[in-house]
């Protein structure tokens, strides 16, 4: 019974927030289960209550009441750090309360340009007010000069739009597989597409079915068949796999991101190009992440003077503004895919069009890769400099890096991130020891000097 009060005492510090049976876990032992149940219905009826009598008096709502909104009716999918953001510009992000923030998160690198460029805004708002979406069942008068622009740019015959990262990557595997039965001539229904441990293109079934990582793939079973998992950066089990004559494709990131920013040995893209040459299997290569500016040049693949035979973008090509990927092929493989076989409602409509050209614009005009060339490079020479047991690795390319955290005092990557939080950095851990360091591509000198400060500081209030 004792034990019973305090827990209860404790629960209630956990200030407002929804409770969920997984935030009591740490106090099931001692409940009994209809005891925990009588406790999860009253605090949420009452959170419930709390949050109907805020709901139409925004002026009154804070941070936490945000928060339990979201707990409330959203899907638990993600763990957001506890912060709600209200506007941003630039490299900046200001919460509910006034507060700022440097956005060292960047949307996952999707806000290369900086939060609400001003050209992409205009183009987007121009473009809004004249026509949004059509569907592909017509023509539009702005997707032929997306398409022309995009072509020439990265040197393809064709271009294939689509909306999420995801869906350009299953429409990259599907155009693969397709070439593998109508030009390399594998029996149907045996194509095999090699992938590599720790990859990550995104989260439907096919591709979680790729996933090594059981947070991806738990539970979601049966999956796609069809993949062959290698190590990354191994180029000698690669060239084992692609000699098997039913090998379609590769499909491969050029840096990992999600696993903690792996940057793979220098030449390895380069060698593994030339396998997939030597085997007759497609390089696909994933730069939805890694591409447009982010580490330094337009691809990663630049890096290595790698063209690879599928492009797939997204993120950045629209600057943060509205969901646009695509994938860049040659005719070879893009005509492998006939009208009425692949598509998506939204994909390719005007307003996405139009957005993506003025995103594009920006990391051409703006000079982007040289900026996070430079700015990657002050990133990692300060960090690497800085003496504290926090640090046990820095590593990345350009402004895409992460920071390998060694627990110290008990505190975790998440609980520097929340210390980040309160000194003015957003910034949040992919793996259980890896925070990833990607702030938007317009960061100025001075702004970098600035939030590297606001790092450090973070890291010395845990020695
Ligand atoms: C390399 C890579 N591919 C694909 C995706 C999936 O993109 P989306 O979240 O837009 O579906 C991501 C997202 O982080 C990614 O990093």
């Amino acid at each position: 019974m004792k034990d019973t009060i305090r827990d209860t005492k404790e629960i209630e510090s956990m200030s407002m927030s929804v409770v969920s049976p997984a935030s009591l876990f740490k106090f099931r032992s001692k409940w009994s289960l209809e005891q925990l149940k009588s406790y999860i219905f009253l605090k949420n009826y009452f959170s419930f209550v709390n949050f109907k009598a805020k709901q139409n008096k925004p002026n009154i709502m804070k941070t936490q009441d945000f928060i339990d909104r979201e707990d409330l009716y959203g899907a638990h999918n993600y763990h957001p750090l506890p912060v709600v953001l209200e506007r941003g510009e630039g490299v900046f992000v200001w919460d509910v309360e006034g507060k700022r923030y440097f956005d060292f998160l960047a949307s996952y690198s999707a806000v290369n340009q900086g939060h609400c460029h001003p050209k992409i805004v205009k183009a987007m708002v121009d473009q809004a007010g004249k026509l949004a979406l059509t569907s592909r069942a017509f023509y539009n008068n702005v997707l032929g000069e997306w398409e022309e622009f995009m072509t020439k740019l990265f040197g393809y015959d064709k271009i294939l739009p689509m909306n999420s990262g995801a869906e350009a990557d299953e429409t990259a595997l599907k155009l693969i597989r397709k070439w593998g039965y109508k030009v390399k001539g594998i029996p149907e229904n045996d194509a095999r597409i090699i992938v590599c441990d720790g990859n990550f293109h995104g989260r439907t079934i096919t591709i979680v079915s790729m996933s090594s990582d059981p947070d991806s793939y738990g539970d979601y079973g049966p999956f796609t068949p069809g993949f062959v998992k290698i190590p990354y950066n191994d180029l000698k089990t690669l060239e084992k796999e692609l000699s098997h004559p039913y090998t379609a494709g590769f499909l491969v990131e050029p840096i990992q991101a999600e696993a903690g920013v792996y940057v793979p040995e220098d030449n390895y893209l380069r060698k593994a190009a030339q396998l997939c040459k030597e085997y007759n299997v497609l390089l696909a290569a994933d730069e939805v992440q890694t591409g447009l500016c982010r580490t330094g040049r337009m691809l990663a693949c630049d890096h290595e003077g790698v063209r690879p035979d599928l492009l797939i973008l997204g993120k950045a090509a629209s600057g943060g503004m509205y969901p646009v990927s695509c994938v860049l092929a040659d005719d070879e493989i893009m005509l492998t895919i006939r009208p009425g076989e692949h598509g998506s409602t939204y994909g390719g409509n005007p307003l996405a069009a139009k957005v993506s050209l003025a995103a594009m614009n920006v990391l051409l005009d703006e000079k982007l890769s040289e900026n996070a060339t430079a700015m990657g490079k002050i990133f990692r020479d300060k960090m690497k400099a800085f003496d504290s047991p926090l640090i046990e690795q820095v590593r990345g390319k350009g402004l895409l890096n992460a920071i390998q955290i060694r627990p110290t005092n008990g505190k975790h990557a998440w609980d520097l991130c929340l210390a980040m939080k309160e000194n003015g950095i957003l910034a949040k851990p992919t793996h259980e020891h890896t925070i990833r360091f990607t702030p938007p591509l317009i960061i100025t000198e001075a702004q970098m000097n600035e939030a590297i400060e606001l790092i450090q500081k973070s890291m010395m209030e845990f020695v």
